[in-house]
């Protein structure tokens, strides 16, 4: 089962969004980074506090654009995998959230109702 999260083209080519989806009542957060044609979907919970990784909504990038930063802190995660490479969660990892696209549109793989 899978359930639809945004159209590819809501996320910014070398951008990142923040994300509300989920059951009625079990609405989870996420945050989603998009290279062209690839979209990487990981629960806005930084593993450091579990506090969401932005400070302004959406903004999740490094000023490079080459990892994903968290706000509060500076951690750097590897986009593709999530890995924490530097800060005081270094060696942690975002929660992955799988996903595919299809007809343009990005949805969450597995995703139980
Ligand atoms: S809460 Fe993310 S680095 Fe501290």
């Amino acid at each position: 089962m899978s359930a639809f999260l945004c159209k590819l083209d809501d996320i910014p080519n070398r951008g990142s969004i923040s994300l509300t989806s989920g059951p009625e009542g079990r609405h989870r957060d996420f945050l989603a980074v998009r290279r062209t044609d690839k979209v990487f979907v990981y629960v806005n919970v930084c593993p450091h506090t579990g506090a969401p990784l932005d400070f302004t909504p959406g903004q999740f990038m490094s000023l490079d654009k080459g990892h994903i930063q968290c706000a509060n802190h500076g951690a750097m995660f590897r986009i593709n995998d999530g890995y924490c490479v530097s800060g005081p969660c270094a060696g942690a990892s975002l929660e992955e959230v799988k996903t595919e696209i299809r007809d343009g549109a990005v949805y969450l793989k597995d995703w139980s109702e």
